[in-house]
């Protein structure tokens, strides 16, 4: 039986969804605002938490926008367009401090905005199904069906059409049923590689403008470094957070795809999740003590950190995430030993809820 509830949404969560905390209950729906309350359908329902879908607004926030998206109900990949971007902003920056507030003052924590909230993507993942003849992105294990995904470059959705009205189904001929392809910006054209891990060959930003204002904030915090001072630049893909650097660098990746990155940089191809990754990390190090580290891993962070810190013992750690939830776990296990002297915000995803996280720390002077 379908059960109806009312709602009241008090606050955005981090992951951009409304939640109505009535008593005790805490109802959680997408693409509402604080302000919003009405009736909601209870799709799914846990002791403490239920999920539903708004069935009638009895008031709606005034900062509610028709999304600008076709896609927008179906498609799990934005959440944030039903609000123009200012909201979006604010809304992100009241989630992701809350989470912070426990580390540091509200003060020190800044945000850099995106200038273009679509077209910003350089590479896009798509998922195909030839028997359906459906391309889109994957919701659990449904594709949901997007032809014009808005956060695409121009470039990336010109060429995605031509494909979808042309060649698409013939070029998948050859490949299995189900998988992905990817289309990304190379030297001034758009490949399309079908069902490769490292299409564009390792890591690389999908945001290039937002890529442009994080390097800077790099430059800044590393301002003062030298040719005499040693880095390491951990998880560091490409050398990319490292390149302006005239420190010497070990540039350490899980993934290598060329060791010949500017003069200053070494490479090194380390399983950073391995069992012995501080042993054959400490193999790669010179006896030189170092200033700066900078680190950039996956979503899951880096659980461990505190084991890499008392090999590296840096002076000062530049820690970039796109994901604040296991940074700021990784953050607290370090809150011993540095100190954090600011939290940055780059809105690297516009209308999505994720947002890359930079942290600067200093190591605690030791009282004598
Ligand atoms: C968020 S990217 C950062 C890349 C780089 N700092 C940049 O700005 O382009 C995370 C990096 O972690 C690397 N990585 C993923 N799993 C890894 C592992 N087990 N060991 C080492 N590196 C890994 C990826 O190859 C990727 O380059």
């Amino acid at each position: 039986m379908t059960k109806i509830a009312p709602f009241l949404i008090s606050y955005v969560d981090n992951l951009g969804q409304g939640v109505s905390k009535i008593g005790d209950k805490i109802t959680i729906i997408k693409k509402t605002l604080p302000g919003d309350s009405g009736q909601c359908i209870i799709f799914h329902e846990m002791a403490k938490v239920a999920f539903g879908k708004v069935s009638h607004f009895e008031q709606k926030s005034d900062k509610h926008d028709r999304p600008i998206c076709p896609h927008y109900d179906e498609c799990q990949g934005c959440h944030y367009l039903h609000t123009d971007y200012k909201t979006e902003i604010s809304l992100k920056e009241k989630s992701y401090g809350l989470l912070f507030s426990s580390l540091i003052p509200a003060t020190h924590i800044k945000t850099v905005k995106a200038d273009q909230r679509s077209h910003y993507r350089n590479r896009i993942q798509l998922h195909y199904d030839k028997r359906k003849k459906i391309v889109g992105f994957k919701d659990r294990k449904e594709i949901i069906s997007v032809t014009n995904c808005l956060m695409a470059s121009l470039a990336i959705q010109k060429k995605l059409e031509e494909l979808l009205q042309g060649q698409l189904w013939t070029l998948l001929g050859h490949e299995k049923n189900n998988g992905h392809f990817e289309l990304y910006e190379k030297e001034n054209e758009v490949k399309l590689s079908i069902n490769d891990r490292y299409a564009s060959g390792g890591f690389s930003q999908v945001n290039l403008d937002m890529n442009q204002k994080l390097l800077t904030y790099v430059k800044e915090k590393t301002a003062s470094l030298s040719s005499k001072h040693y880095v390491i630049d951990l998880f560091g893909g490409n050398g990319n957070l490292s390149a302006h650097l005239d420190s010497e660098t070990l540039v350490v990746d899980g993934h290598v795809s060329s060791t010949s990155g500017n003069r200053h940089q070494t490479f090194s191809q380390i399983d950073l999740y391995g069992k012995n990754a501080v042993t054959s990390l400490q193999n790669e190090l010179s006896d030189k003590p170092i200033k700066c580290l900078i680190l950039d891993p996956p979503r899951s962070g880096l659980k461990n950190i505190v084991d890499f810190i008392d090999l590296l013992n840096p002076e000062e750690i530049i820690y970039i995430s796109c994901n604040p939830q296991t940074q700021k776990r990784d953050l607290v296990s370090l809150k011993e030993l540095y100190d954090i002297e600011s939290i940055t915000f780059f809105d690297l995803f516009p209308s999505t809820y994720h947002l890359e996280s930079a942290a600067h720390l200093k190591r605690k002077k030791v009282s004598s």
